[in-house]
C-alpha cells in the first residue's frame, strides 16, 4: 500500500468512523423509538440512571487505564529480592484494599440506585387512564377501560394518551410471549399467555412515539410495531369521542358495495367495525381504521394504496400473517379499499 493511498484510506476511515458515530448519536438520542429522548416520567428516570452508570462508569475505566499506563511507563529499581521492603509492601496494600473498596462502593451504590429508580412505578395513580393491551401474533389489540360499558371501545396498534395524565396498561396476551416496549416512554413489560402485567408511566411532552414488540414471537416479530400518540387533553377526547362513536354509514352507492362485500366475503369473519353486521374477534377491530397511521402493525404507514395492496396479498406484505388472501375481483378491491379507507 502506497503511503498516499494510507493517508487517504486513514482519512476516509476517520471520515467514516466520525460519520457512524455522530449517526449512532444522533439516531440513539432523538430518535422517536429512543430511550434517550423521553417523553414521559418512567422513562426519564431510566435515562437518568443510563446516563449516571455511564459517567460513572466511564470515569472508572478511565482510571483503570491512565493506571495501567503509568504503571507501565514506569521504570522499576531493581531492588535486592531478598530485602525486606515492609514500607512498599504496606503501601501496595493500601493501594489495593482501597481499590476494592472503592469498587464495592460504587457497586452497591449504583444497584441501590437503579433499585430506587424505578421504585413507586407499580402503584396505579387512582385517576389513571386505564387501557389493557393484547398481545396478537402480530398485532396490538387496545381495549380503553371505561367506568361503564359506554366508555369502552377497542381498538388496535395506535394508542392516544392525553399529556400529563398517569396510563395503567394491562398487559396479556392471546397467543405467544410477546413484549410491549415503547422505549420513549417506558421500559420493556412482556405479554404473557395465563398473566396480567401491569406497565404505569406518565407521559409528559407531546410526540408521536414507535414501539416494537421486543420478545421474539414467530415469523413477523420484526412487523410487530405500534404507535403512541401523546397529545393535549382536548384532541385526546376529540379523538376518543370518535373513537367511541359507531362506524360512519356509507352513502356513496359504490362505497356501500364495499360494505357489503366486506360483510358477505368473509372479512366480517374475523374483523369487527361497529354499526355494522361485522362482529369477527380474530382480527383487529376496524371501527376507525381510516384514522390510523399504518396498517398492518406498523408494517406500512396508512395509504389507500397501502390499504389496497394488503387486503390484495397480505401474504405477499407480511408472510405468515393471520390474514389469508381473499382472491377479490379487481372491483371487488376497490369497492372494499374505498370502504374500509373511508373509516374514519
Ligand atoms: Cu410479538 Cu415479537
Amino acid at each position: 500500500m502506497s503511503l498516499k493511498y494510507a493517508r487517504f484510506a486513514g482519512a476516509t476511515g476517520v471520515r467514516i468512523g466520525t460519520v457512524a458515530v455522530a449517526a449512532f448519536v444522533t439516531q440513539s438520542c432523538s430518535g422517536l423509538q429512543s430511550p434517550l429522548n423521553p417523553g414521559g416520567d418512567l422513562a426519564d428516570r431510566i435515562d437518568h440512571l443510563f446516563w449516571i452508570f455511564f459517567a460513572i462508569t466511564a470515569v472508572v475505566w478511565l482510571l483503570v487505564i491512565i493506571a495501567m499506563f503509568s504503571g507501565l511507563r514506569r521504570k522499576p529499581p531493581r531492588p535486592d529480592p531478598l530485602a525486606l521492603q515492609p514500607d512498599a509492601e504496606r503501601r501496595m496494600g493500601v493501594t489495593v484494599a482501597s481499590a476494592a473498596g472503592t469498587t464495592a462502593a460504587i457497586l452497591i451504590a449504583l444497584t441501590l440506585y437503579s433499585f430506587f429508580a424505578t421504585r413507586g412505578f407499580g402503584v396505579i395513580p387512582g385517576n389513571a387512564l386505564r387501557i389493557s393491551v393484547i398481545g396478537n401474533q402480530w398485532w396490538w389489540e387496545v381495549q380503553y377501560q371505561g367506568a361503564n360499558p359506554a366508555g369502552q371501545f377497542t381498538t388496535a396498534n395506535e394508542i392516544h394518551v392525553p399529556i400529563g395524565r398517569p396510563v395503567s396498561l394491562t398487559l396479556n396476551s392471546r397467543d405467544v410471549i410477546h413484549s410491549f416496549w415503547v422505549p420513549n416512554l417506558a421500559g420493556k413489560m412482556d405479554l404473557i399467555p395465563g398473566r396480567t402485567n401491569i406497565l404505569n408511566f406518565t407521559p409528559t411532552r407531546a410526540g408521536i412515539y414507535r414501539g416494537q414488540c421486543a420478545e421474539y414471537c414467530g415469523l413477523q416479530h420484526a412487523h410487530m410495531a405500534l404507535l403512541v400518540v401523546v397529545e393535549q387533553p382536548n384532541e385526546f377526547d376529540a379523538w376518543r369521542a370518535n373513537e367511541l362513536a359507531d362506524a360512519p354509514t356509507p352513502s356513496d352507492p359504490e362505497v356501500s358495495r364495499g360494505m357489503a362485500v366486506f360483510t358477505a366475503d368473509g372479512c366480517a369473519g374475523c374483523h369487527t367495525i361497529r354499526g355494522t353486521g361485522a362482529g369477527g374477534m380474530l382480527g383487529p377491530d376496524l371501527t376507525h381504521v381510516g384514522r390510523r397511521r399504518t396498517v398492518a402493525a406498523g408494517t406500512l404507514p396508512n395509504s389507500r394504496g397501502n390499504l389496497q395492496a394488503w387486503i390484495a396479498d397480505p401474504q405477499g406484505i407480511k408472510p405468515g400473517a393471520k390474514m389469508p388472501r381473499l382472491d377479490l375481483s379487481g372491483p371487488d378491491l376497490q369497492a372494499v379499499t374505498n370502504y374500509i379507507a373511508g373509516l374514519k
